[in-house]
């Protein structure tokens, strides 16, 4: 048993190809200015024919590693939240434990689309606090690329490719201080893709392998939602907005991500915004953030942090800790 789960570093990693607005601009019926007054993205990466998530995960795992001083020996869980993995089977995580030279470990995705990495998070910690696990590699990693009808300007201007990791180990000291997850399926159709391996993989190559999204009601119900759990891991930790240094939210739009830092009475000098260079990378999108600001010294050590995300499911979850 460990009293707390404390992240000891992050690493995260980016594909080299960028694809800009104005890029967008030549494939279909669109505008800079369209694109970034309603989600405020300017440009994002794209992973290339021959790169997989796993080759995204494994630069942002070793990056992770190095900042927290630890050697893949030392890994005792590794957990990866994809909605891309390389293939139906084995994990992305298998593939990234054999990689890694890790071998023995339990290794897992967990899918829960662009919350995927605040579940990781949250059962890792469990992990940890049980006794079950002391060093545990947790990824968010998104060839999301992949699942985007680029002929569809409703969808193909928002999501992007990349990989976000954290070291989570046994600490005495706090560490993560609460996470809540939760989902209601009845919302489905909202947000999918709407078709998968029992459903027929023969439609996969069709418009059905690719997302679908009711933009303006994921809008409504995003930004209630994320107001809801603000609330909530406020009041699980007798904390108030104030007590909060920074937010590090999904990054789907800015003007969700307004809207929380509002609800929280926050200053958006306060709130790590990467979606403007990122784009939304879905389950990779919060660990890219919290490693951004960590490397560019934004975050420090015993800084509050609150983490927050919504996806298709829906799901939704946040995470608050003392960095
Ligand atoms: N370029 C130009 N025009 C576009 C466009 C694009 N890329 N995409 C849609 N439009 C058009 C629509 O066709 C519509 O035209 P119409 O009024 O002639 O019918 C108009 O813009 C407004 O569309 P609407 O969907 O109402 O826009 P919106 O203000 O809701 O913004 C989103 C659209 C997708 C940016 C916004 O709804 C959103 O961000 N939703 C949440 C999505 C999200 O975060 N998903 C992931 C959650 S993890």
């Amino acid at each position: 048993m460990s009293d707390y789960a404390r992240i000891t570093g992050t690493g995260s990693f980016l594909p080299e190809k960028v694809l800009t607005n104005q890029d967008l601009e030549r494939m279909v019926d669109t505008s800079d200015k369209w694109i970034s007054e309603r989600t405020g993205i300017k440009k994002r990466h794209i992973a290339s024919d021959d790169e997989t998530t796993c080759d995204l995960a494994e630069v942002a795992a070793r990056r992770a590693l190095e900042a927290a001083g630890r050697v893949p020996a030392e890994v005792d869980l590794i957990i990866i939240a994809t909605t891309t993995p390389d293939k139906i089977f084995p994990s992305t995580a298998c593939l990234l434990q054999a990689r890694l030279g890790a071998q023995g470990c339990p290794a897992f995705d967990v899918q829960a689309v662009c919350t995927g990495f605040i579940y990781a998070l949250g059962i890792a910690e469990k992990f940890i606090r049980s006794g079950s696990a002391h060093c545990a590699l947790v990824i968010g990693a998104e060839a999301f690329s992949r699942i985007v009808d680029w002929s569809d300007r409703s969808t193909c201007v928002l999501f992007g490719d990349g990989a976000g990791a954290v070291v989570l180990e046994a600490s005495d000291e706090p560490g993560l201080l609460s996470t809540h997850l939760h989902a209601d399926g009845r919302y489905q159709h909202l947000l999918h893709v709407p078709c998968g391996v029992s459903d027929g993989l023969e439609k996969l190559a069709g418009k059905e392998g690719k997302v679908q999204m009711r933009g303006n009601e994921v809008f409504r119900v995003a930004v209630n939602t994320l107001g809801r759990i603000v609330d909530e891991t406020l009041e699980a930790n007798g904390l108030q907005h104030s007590d909060i240094d920074w937010l590090v939210p999904h990054q789907a739009n800015i003007r969700i991500i307004q809207a929380t830092a509002r609800k929280l009475g926050m200053n958006m000098e306060r709130v790590v915004v990467t979606v403007d260079q990122h784009g939304n990378t879905s389950a990779a999108s919060v660990p890219l953030a919290l490693d951004t600001a960590v490397r560019d010294g934004r975050i420090r050590r015993g800084e509050t942090v609150l983490m927050e995300a919504f996806g298709g499911g829906f799901t939704w979850g946040s995470a608050i800790m003392r960095f």
